[in-house]
């Protein structure tokens, strides 16, 4: 692909804005300046300098973001800034999606990319990916609330008991939950139904990723290989 047409693919701007920065010298491509907008590139691994920003190339982007609370997963939110306001510019531009809405004031993994087809694929209810929570509730966790909810519960809204996958006490005021599905509000309301309520929600893992422990709160890293397996395997 030529090199205008790979840094709009990027999200950089138009392909005449990217072209103007490629003839400016602003570009370089591998450590080495170039200044020819129609020179022909493979686009995934590609290490671009864009006006002093490092980007490497990818065909489509796939990211984990460690979620703060106090941010809405929508384009236009309503009462908090926006998830994406914690993405850089050209990731904004290329319109990542996330994976599944988290709630405003709960933390944790959360998947993003521009790829239509894998986010049908993993927000399926067909597929039953498992999505693990860290819960912290209200009141002392009771072993009756967790074998409640590892049972199943009525949601109002549901014609039918919903199940955790597991459940598992993790102390005096906290479980771990994990489901496979991801209905509105699910886990408050499957913990509500129970008999307790939910005071602070973090989602751990998705399939088989976990949240990168050395990714800090607000940050975002892209996706892996090997995160993406783990992602399918469901483990
Ligand atoms: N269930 C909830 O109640 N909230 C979330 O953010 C995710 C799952």
């Amino acid at each position: 692909m030529t090199l205008d047409r790979i840094l709009q693919s990027q999200g950089f701007g138009t392909r005449r804005y990217c072209g103007d920065l490629i003839g400016a010298g602003l570009v370089e491509v591998n450590g080495e300046l170039c200044e020819d907008p129609r020179a022909q590139f493979e686009v995934d691994g590609l290490r671009l300098t864009v006006d002093g920003e490092a980007w490497v190339a990818c065909t489509k982007a796939y990211l984990m973001l460690n979620k703060p609370a106090g941010y809405e997963c929508s384009q236009r939110p309503r009462n908090h800034p926006s998830v994406y306001n914690l993405l850089p510019v050209p990731l904004r531009q290329r319109e990542v999606q996330a994976v599944g809405r988290l709630d405003h004031d709960t933390t944790g993994l959360l998947l993003l990319t521009d790829d239509g087809q894998f986010i049908h694929a993993q927000t399926s209810p067909k597929r039953k990916v498992p999505k693990v929570y860290e819960v912290t509730t209200a009141e002392p966790v009771t072993p009756e609330q967790a074998e409640a909810l590892r049972a199943g519960v009525q949601l109002d809204d549901e014609p039918a008991p919903i199940a955790a996958e597991a459940c598992e006490i993790t102390g005096e005021h906290s479980l771990r939950l994990t489901l496979l599905q991801g209905k509105y509000h699910q886990v408050k309301r499957m913990v509500v139904a129970a008999g307790n309520h939910v005071t602070a929600l973090h989602r751990s893992a998705v399939g088989g990723l976990k949240l990168d422990p050395a990714l800090p709160e607000g940050e975002w890293r892209w996706l892996t290989p090997e995160d993406l397996a783990a992602l399918n395997s469901k483990e």
